[in-house]
């Protein structure tokens, strides 16, 4: 956890997704696919909302938000943001045991951080159990993970000798990341019983092709957004997307 603590102290979150074309992929992605398969006027809960890009988008959509995370400094960005009145609550929470939520109150819960920072398959089930746990019946689930085949092609393009040897390949350990099994998803669903809805690649090959993609004018980048949403439900490239995002129903 101290790991974790620190890594976000000196990371800037707030920027990563519009720090230049290639991530503005991951956002435009993600968002269409919220907007896709979230009801209107939902009751949302995002249990690891960052610095609050996602929560306050969705508030503006017309959603009820309530946006925790287990860093204070995000917490604390999001509170001072203009934006923070248009969620119903922000508070510091661990998504891996959340006795204030109680059960059945959600209509969508987005989990998008806790299970790829988690170091133990035990402790993921206890996250997406407490996720399902203070989801409504039929509610939504829509978890972030990472590909592990993206992290080591993407680590073998920076440096092939250490990527060969640092085993996430076989693990998924990546300092406080942990990267998932292509079907990981798909095998803890059906052993929860959930019922899956989408598994999107929504990042694509960004960090294979970061150079290419920034290099686009912007009817460029429109045509190549289009060529991704047609393919990022493939599973060619969903395992291949650095990060991927599964839609599944309680
Ligand atoms: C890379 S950020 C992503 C933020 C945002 N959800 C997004 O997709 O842009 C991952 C977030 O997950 C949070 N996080 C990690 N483990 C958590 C846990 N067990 N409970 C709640 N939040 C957690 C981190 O503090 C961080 O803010």
């Amino acid at each position: 956890m101290n790991n974790l603590m620190n890594y976000y102290e000196t990371h800037n979150e707030s920027e990563r997704l519009f720090s230049d074309k290639a991530h503005q992929l991951e956002w435009l992605t993600t968002t269409h696919f919220l907007k896709k398969y979230i009801p209107q006027n939902s009751e949302i809960f995002d249990c690891c909302a960052g610095t609050g890009h996602y929560a306050f988008w969705l508030a503006e959509q017309g959603h009820a938000v309530t946006a925790a995370d287990l860093v204070q400094k995000h917490i604390d960005i999001m509170a001072s943001s203009e934006k923070a009145k248009l969620l119903k609550d922000i508070f510091v929470c661990n998504s891996i045991n959340m006795p204030n939520i109680k059960d059945n109150s959600y209509d969508v819960v987005l989990c998008m951080g806790a299970y790829y920072h988690t170091h133990s398959s035990a402790e993921r089930e206890q996250i997406i159990s407490e996720c399902i746990r203070v989801l409504k019946p039929d509610g939504i689930l829509v978890v972030a993970y990472i590909n592990r085949n993206a992290v080591f092609l993407n680590h073998f393009k920076r440096d092939p000798d250490t990527a060969l040897s640092d085993g996430v390949i076989n693990t998924g350990e990546n300092g406080v990341f942990y990267a998932s099994d292509f079907n990981e998803l798909d095998c803890l669903c059906e052993k929860l019983k959930l019922t899956p809805i989408a598994n999107i690649g929504t990042s694509g090959q960004i960090y294979i092709l970061m150079n290419e993609i920034n290099d686009l004018n912007t009817q460029q980048f429109n045509e190549f957004f289009n060529y991704h949403l047609r393919v990022c439900q493939e599973p060619s490239i969903i395992g291949n997307s650095m990060h991927g995002l599964y839609f599944a129903k309680k």
